[in-house]
């Protein structure tokens, strides 16, 4: 490794506050300018939510990942809430993904490697400035780091303690994850642990409940074979990932660290950029590209070969393995027009990059009943749609980036226990994206190593 980063060069005319040169979209405006100075000043005092040691961790399991051995699965809310921030949500999301996890491993034959969308997934960019609610227009909410989502002017108002807010409850989700796995919570051993109430009554019991079996057999029967305890199973490693589009933020967590080369945006393993921050000579380009983070990039039906092309001229010019994750989001009836363009692109140019399709948010709808929502099967059609593209262009889809939740809810309609537009009212708890319930999420988990195995 320590050749491969000599190569690398540092980047040219970087500094961690070189993007405010740069025309910077989605950024709040804060009206008490000293106040946000002040508290960037605390921010950049206080410890850091990550270390560069598990960032170049992520990083060589992401190179893997383009290689075919690895495939990543990242998931969480659209959004974090401070108020979310509790025990239960956050073992339940962390289940969930176990869940999800032990049928991709079971189902794919590969390690699989956790992102989770938490610890940090506070900043939203929004499609428009304003929102008007019965005549009256207020600036949009944006993400608990920034403003509240009640709809009074005073809530609306950025405030510039909540960044620290924001801070303090990511590290309190971050400490409580890593006791959960380091206590043995994400033993493969013990994948009771991680059972949901549902899972009894659910139509996917049964083939949840065989895959469970047939982990706990293979796995004795490899202890049996080697006459000892497969150790490293004990401990599942989890990532944690968050759009950086609060550039203040992001920079008042980026440091030097001793004895590694260049800055590390320590505010999270794993940060991307929006479909709507990509913009060649935008600020968030300019940030991202002097970070030596793994790096995701949203990619949009509008995203061109040309764009494309350059963008990672600008972000990886040295075509590091690891580095980049392109996260496409077309939409099911995009994505057939859209995407092998630009596959042809990475393919033409050799650039090495990890390709995660999150099927989520080019098929987002207005159900009949006003609420945001998506359909089970336009998802899952996304989702086939790109492997089979991958796969037929000699490309490989080696992840795939979901909005989900551990609770209960109904945001999103079908799956296994066909939600109605009707049903969306009971548990719609999202003040952002509507998010796959825990079932309709292991459902994704199977539909994955179905259609991956050729039972469709
Ligand atoms: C998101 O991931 O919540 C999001 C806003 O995505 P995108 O930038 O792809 O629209
Ligand atoms: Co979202």
């Amino acid at each position: 490794m320590a050749n491969q980063l000599a190569e690398v060069r540092l980047p040219e005319g970087w500094a961690p506050d070189s993007w405010q040169a740069r025309p910077a979209k989605q950024l709040a405006t804060y009206p008490d300018a000293q106040a946000l100075d002040s508290v960037l000043g605390q921010l950049a005092g206080l410890p850091p939510l990550v270390t560069s040691w598990e960032v170049n961790q992520l990083r060589e399991e992401i190179a893997e990942a383009q290689a075919g051995r690895r495939f990543v699965l990242q998931g969480g809310d659209c959004a974090e809430s401070f108020s979310e921030c509790t025990s239960s949500i956050i073992t339940n999301r962390l289940k969930v993904l176990l869940q999800m996890s032990l049928i991709l491993v079971h189902g794919l034959e590969m390690p699989v490697v956790r992102v989770g969308r938490f610890a940090g997934q506070y900043a939203k960019p929004r499609s428009s400035d304003s929102e008007t609610r019965d005549g009256i227009t207020l600036p949009s909410y944006r993400g608990d780091i920034i403003n509240s989502p009640e709809f009074t002017a005073e809530s609306r108002i950025p405030d510039p303690q909540r960044l620290l807010r924001a801070h303090a409850r990511s590290a309190m989700t971050m400490n409580f994850v890593r006791s959960l796995v380091d206590s043995g919570f994400a033993d493969l051993h013990h994948p009771e642990y991680w059972d949901l109430s549902w899972v009894e009554h659910s139509p996917l019991a049964d083939e949840f409940k065989r895959i469970t079996n047939d982990v706990g057999s293979s796995l004795r029967f490899l202890e049996t074979l080697s006459g000892r305890a497969v150790g490293s199973l004990k401990r599942v490693d989890f990532y944690t990932g968050h759009e950086a589009l609060h550039l203040h933020y992001e920079q008042a967590m980026t440091r030097q660290v001793p004895r590694q080369w260049g800055w590390y945006d320590l505010s999270t393993h794993f940060p991307w950029i929006g479909m709507r921050t990509a913009d060649l000579d935008g600020a968030h380009m300019e940030f991202f590209r002097g970070l030596r983070n793994p790096l995701g990039i949203k990619v949009g039906p509008a995203m061109t070969p040309q764009h494309l092309r350059d963008l990672l001229q600008q972000l990886n010019p040295d075509n590091e393995p690891g580095r980049i994750t392109l996260i496409h989001r077309m939409g099911a009836d995009k994505i057939a027009d859209h995407l092998p363009a630009l596959i042809e692109t990475v393919q033409a140019s050799n650039a090495l990059v990890l390709w995660v399709c999150d099927p989520m948010h080019g098929n987002t709808e207005s159900a009949r009943s006003g609420f945001k929502t998506r359909q089970f099967t336009k998802i899952q059609s996304e989702l086939e749609q790109a492997f089979d593209i991958h796969e037929r262009m000699g490309s490989r889809l080696g992840g795939v980036h979901l909005e989900l939740t551990g609770e209960n809810v109904t945001e999103c309609t079908g799956g296994a226990r066909d939600l109605s537009d009707e049903d969306l009212s009971r548990a719609y708890k999202s003040n952002v994206d509507p998010r796959l319930n825990y079932e309709q999420a292991l459902e994704m988990a199977m539909v994955i190593t179905r259609h991956k195995r050729g039972i469709k």
